[in-house]
C-alpha cells in the first residue's frame, strides 16, 4: 500500500468518509477515499493498494505529474457518540484516517487496523497513533497485536465499551461482521462498489436489491439500510 500526494483545489473542504473520482491520463478514473486534507496549501492525500493498471500506475514510485480530480463525492458522516472503534482492513484505512484528523479531537477513538502478514502493516499504526489515536494490529503471522483477522479482534475486544463501531475493508471482512454484530452498539460499513460517474446518474453503483446509491447515499452505511446486501455478499 502506498501513499501519496495530490496537489487540488476543491470547492469545499471534504468531510469524512467522502471520496473523490481520480483520473490518471490515459487511464480511466477511479474512486479513491479522501485519507486526509489540508486546506492551506490544498494538499490531498491518498493511500492506494495496486490491484490493477490504473492503481499500479498510481502506486509507480514515479506517479503521473497531472491528474483529474472531482470532487468531494459522497456523503458525510457526522457520528453522535463519544466512543469509537474503527475495523479497518487493507485499503480500507483511507477513509478512517481522515476521520481521525477530523472527528477524534475530544472522543474516544480506537482503530483495529488489519491486514494478512505483519510486513504489511507498514507505517499506518505510527500514523495513526500521531493522530491522537489508540491503535490495535491484527495480522495473520507473528507480530501484531492480534494473531487473527479483523473478525477475531472483533470477537476478543470489549466491543460493548463503544458507541459506534465503523468497518472499513473487504466486503467478506464487513459480512462477518454484520453476522457476529454484538446487539446495542450502532455498527456502520463503508462499502465500495463499481463507482463510474459519481454523481446519481449513471446507476452502476446501486446496492443489490436496493436502491441506494453509493456515490450518493454512501459510502458509509448504517447496519439496518444494509444488513441484506452484506448478507447476500
Ligand atoms: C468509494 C470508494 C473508495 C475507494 N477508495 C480506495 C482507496 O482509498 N484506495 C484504494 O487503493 N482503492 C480504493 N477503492 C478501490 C479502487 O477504486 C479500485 O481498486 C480501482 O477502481 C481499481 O482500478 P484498477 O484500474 O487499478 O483495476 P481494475 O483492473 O480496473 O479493477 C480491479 C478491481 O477493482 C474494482 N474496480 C474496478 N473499477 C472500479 C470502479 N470504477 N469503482 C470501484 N471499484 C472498481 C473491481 O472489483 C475490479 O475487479 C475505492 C473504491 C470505492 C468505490
Ligand atoms: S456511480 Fe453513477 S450513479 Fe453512482
Amino acid at each position: 500500500m502506498l501513499r501519496f500526494r495530490v496537489l487540488g483545489r476543491l470547492h469545499v473542504e471534504p468531510e469524512p468518509p467522502q471520496f473523490v473520482m481520480l483520473w490518471v491520463p490515459g487511464l480511466e478514473a477511479i474512486p479513491m477515499s479522501i485519507a486526509g486534507y489540508d486546506p492551506s496549501d490544498e494538499v490531498l492525500e491518498f493511500l492506494v493498494k495496486p490491484v490493477g493498471s490504473t492503481t499500479s500506475k498510481l502506486a509507480e514510485a514515479r506517479a503521473p505529474e497531472y491528474m483529474g480530480v472531482y470532487g468531494p463525492l459522497g456523503k458525510p458522516w457526522y457520528p453522535s457518540g463519544r466512543r469509537i472503534l474503527f475495523l479497518a482492513g487493507g485499503s480500507g484505512v483511507a477513509p478512517i484516517l481522515h476521520f481521525a484528523r477530523k472527528r477524534c479531537n475530544g472522543r474516544l477513538c480506537h482503530v483495529v487496523f488489519g491486514a494478512w502478514r505483519f510486513d504489511e502493516v507498514g507505517e499506518i499504526p505510527s500514523l495513526l497513533s500521531s493522530l491522537g489515536v489508540s491503535v490495535t494490529t491484527a495480522c495473520l503471522d507473528e507480530g501484531c497485536d492480534i494473531k487473527g483477522t479483523l473478525v477475531d479482534a472483533y470477537k476478543t475486544l470489549s466491543v460493548e465499551e463503544y458507541d459506534e463501531i465503523v468497518v472499513s475493508g473487504p466486503i467478506e471482512v464487513l459480512r462477518k461482521i454484520a453476522v457476529e454484530r454484538k446487539q446495542g452498539i450502532r455498527h456502520y460499513y463503508i462499502l465500495e462498489a463499481i463507482v463510474k460517474c459519481g454523481i446519481g446518474l449513471c446507476s452502476s453503483c446501486r446496492l443489490p436489491g436496493t436502491s441506494l446509491l453509493l456515490c450518493v447515499d454512501g459510502p458509509l452505511f448504517p447496519h439496518h439500510l444494509v444488513e441484506e446486501v452484506l448478507l447476500e455478499a
